[in-house]
């Protein structure tokens, strides 16, 4: 699959995650902010996007470290990495049967995927074809997968963080649990990050 990268050259601890999320999530949960949804900017009105991106700054109301990148299990994860400049994070979460339709992202070009919930990392990403996309290049959501588009369905691994190339056409298929990730958003294009993997001066 060209649009995805494992990252085998470094490892993360899923468990330790688990339990940082739960940390987060006992310290959010009381506060109310937990439950907060947004729109994705990119979607139609009439689109629900119930899943639930959780930005780095929603632990700023709450007595826990300001940020996760103040966190020790980031600040870890983000060691393993030579950024330029230290990118964003967000908590990822999808409810049980969530199905985010094809689209591009806005803003980021790629994210590094470090699946947390559930143990197995959950239903993995599918990947469609540019035929979905206008001539202007802008995306048409489709109203729910079509198998017809999809050019591949990639199921992350839980040893290894993932790159993810999100100016493709891409959507997921939840299953009927809890499906929560970590995400490093990456605003170099997903080629150039390729080529530095390959030159070897990614990672640290
Ligand atoms: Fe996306």
């Amino acid at each position: 699959m060209e649009n995805i990268i494992e990252l085998t050259e470094i490892t993360y601890d899923q468990k330790k995650l688990q339990n940082w999320y739960l940390e987060v999530k006992k310290h959010t949960v009381d506060k109310g902010l937990f439950v907060y949804q947004t729109q994705q900017s990119s979607a139609p009105p009439h689109y629900k996007w119930n899943g639930r991106r959780l930005n780095n700054d929603i632990l700023k109301e709450s007595s826990y470290p300001n940020e996760y990148a103040e966190c020790d299990e980031i600040i870890e994860l983000y060691g393993l990495f030579n950024f330029k400049e230290r990118p964003s994070c967000a908590l990822v979460i999808y409810e049980p049967n969530f199905i985010f339709d094809p689209h591009k992202d806005d803003g980021r070009t790629s994210y590094i995927a470090f699946p947390i919930f559930p143990d197995d990392g959950g239903v993995g990403i599918d990947f469609y074809s540019t035929e979905v996309l206008s001539e202007d290049g802008k995306i048409i959501w489709l109203d729910k997968h079509d198998d017809k588009y999809s050019i591949g369905h990639h199921k992350y691994s839980t040893k290894h963080p993932t790159l993810i190339n999100v100016e493709k056409p891409h959507g997921c298929r939840n299953d009927n649990r809890n499906r929560v990730y970590l995400q490093i958003d990456v605003y170099e294009k997903f080629n150039s990050i390729k080529q530095q993997i390959k030159d070897g001066i990614f990672f640290t």
